[in-house]
């Protein structure tokens, strides 16, 4: 196949074979169709840390400009961490730990685990009471296995001799269900006298196949960690610079404290810090926080609105009902950029003092629904297919001949906003045509997309209200022909719909 290259004008495109020789740029921002504007301040945004309102119709590339936007972040620097607070369970205390401390503590973590023997380098003794060894023939073997897979006798030690009663008991408890007896322990300790003299205890454990040794400085190493580990990660360092809020809840966006039966007992409970949830606010840390459709927070865009002026939001029980209610952690870091999309319509249900902190702290930018058509756009129309395709990943490449017909339908398309002399940048929609007209290609077994199926698939993708102006001339006309009256009377919707038309137009 011919080597992947960018294409800049129509005229790299037309001496292709198919998409599939079309590069995909790596930066996702390149890879959004027009928008020059909003990919602009999208850039700076990143750059600046400023927050950006993305406004327009959907289907236009919103959402991937936020995405893009995120992957243009430096990495996050820091991770948030809960633990417990032994003087007060339901508060607490709050740990922000940079990069240099948790790579040391995975380090730490590492050494930590002392040194992993083949069962036959350890000593003998150890190997034995473990459940390696097997007394009776010498054979090494699997602790898991209770009975030594050699010569077929319990591996337990037979004190006294072979007639012992409990080799047997253990034996036929072990037929009976097996793998429910281990032979030997999963932890030996013993006294190691040093070179000098001195008297140090080494630790041997079941490590699967192997067997672990930990001396004294890996035992306090070990216990160090573990008196730390009394602590639950909200927010890791390695993470995904990139969350959405959807807005379904407040618990969603703010976090919450579970809540525990128990009331979180110190015997029978769960401990306080590890019932604590982050929320949306504080996974965005560092990132972009992405609010689709910001107006349909509604009320919530006021805690938004917060968490950007303090930079730090509390989590606590958001059910007054629950355990978790008792519990807080204040002062939670949530330095996020914030990317926010809405339509036209909406932009007066942006809560006005959210609006002019987005604002007075980044940009706001209307998204174009078309591009002009010249050379280089109707070549990123190519991108686009084989962008699509790549996506998909279940439909074949396309036809030089095929993305014409697709960039004829966004002329058609953006014509129908007015846009004549463009291409439609409603991508979504146009996205659905390429894949439409692949799954007609897969059906018929064809190779490539060619401009036949895309013709094929504007036709069925043709929405029910086209598709009625196409058979009956006019979608009144379609509507008289279908209806009869006593389906008028016995609709669910009458009064709603039918009535109230008939009302206004008769
Ligand atoms: N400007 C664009 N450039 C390239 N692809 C686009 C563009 N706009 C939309 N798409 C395609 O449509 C899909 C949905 O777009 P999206 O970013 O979710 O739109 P919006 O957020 O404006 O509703 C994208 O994942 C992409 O496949
Ligand atoms: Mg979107």
């Amino acid at each position: 196949m011919a080597e992947k290259r960018a294409v800049e004008t129509w005229d790299d495109v037309a001496g292709m074979e198919n998409t599939g020789e079309v590069l995909i740029p790596a930066d996702p921002l390149d890879r959004v169709l027009g928008q020059e504007e909003a990919i602009t301040l999208a850039k700076i945004a990143a750059r600046q840390r400023r927050n950006l309102l993305l406004v327009g119709p959907p289907g236009t590339g919103k959402s991937m400009i936020a995405r893009a936007l995120s992957l243009n972040l430096p990495k996050p620097r820091q991770e948030v961490r809960v633990s417990q607070n032994p003087e007060n369970p339901e508060r607490p205390f709050l740990e922000v730990i940079d990069e240099k401390q948790v790579n040391s503590e995975a380090r730490a973590m590492k050494e930590s685990v002392g040194k992993l023997l083949e069962p036959d380098h350890a000593p003998k003794n150890v190997a034995q009471r473990l459940g390696y060894l097997c007394p009776n023939c010498g054979a090494y073997s699997s602790p898991d296995e209770f009975t030594c897979p050699q010569c077929g006798k319990a591996k337990i030690e037979q004190k006294t001799g072979g007639s012992s009663p409990f080799g047997d008991i253990f034996g036929m408890l072990e037929a009976a269900m097996p793998g429910t007896m281990n032979a030997g322990k999963e932890r030996v300790n013993t006294t190691r006298i040093n070179s000098d003299g001195t008297e140090e205890t080494v630790v041997f454990e079941r490590a699967g196949d192997s067997i672990r040794m930990l001396d004294t400085k890996a035992l306090e190493k070990r216990n160090k960690l573990q008196s730390k580990s009394l602590s639950k990660t909200l927010v890791k360092l390695d993470r995904v610079p990139f969350v959405m809020a959807t807005g379904a809840s407040e618990t969603e966006l703010l976090g919450d404290v579970r809540h525990d039966p128990y009331g979180g007992h110190a015997k029978i409970g769960v401990p306080a810090y590890q019932r604590v949830i982050p929320g949306a606010v504080h996974e965005a840390h560092e990132g972009v926080l992405f609010v689709d459709e910001i107006s349909h927070l509604g009320e919530m865009q006021r805690y938004i609105l917060t968490a950007m002026q303090d930079r730090k939001f509390p989590i606590t029980g958001r059910n007054p009902q629950s355990s978790g209610a008792s519990v807080r952690v204040d002062d939670v870091p949530c330095d996020f950029v914030l990317v926010a999309a809405c339509n036209m319509q909406d932009l007066p249900n942006i809560l006005s003092p959210l609006r002019s902190r987005i604002v007075g702290d980044g940009y706001e930018v209307l998204v174009d629904v078309a591009m002009k058509d010249t050379s280089h756009n109707r070549a990123k129309y190519a991108q686009f297919v084989a962008q699509e395709i790549a996506m998909d990943g279940h439909i074949p490449d396309a036809t030089v001949a095929a993305v014409e017909e697709i960039i004829k339908e966004g002329r058609r398309r953006a014509k129908l906003d007015n846009q004549s002399g463009c291409l439609t940048l409603r991508l979504r929609e146009l996205g659905g045509l390429i894949r439409a007209a692949g799954d007609i290609a897969v059906m018929e077994g064809a190779e490539l997309i060619d401009a036949g199926h895309v013709i094929g698939a504007k036709k069925r993708s043709m929405t029910v209200e086209e598709q009625i102006r196409e058979r009956y001339g006019s979608f009144q006309k379609g509507m008289a022909s279908d209806v009869s009256s006593s389906q008028k009377e016995t609709s669910p919707y009458y009064l709603q719909n039918e009535h109230i038309d008939d009302q206004m137009f008769n």
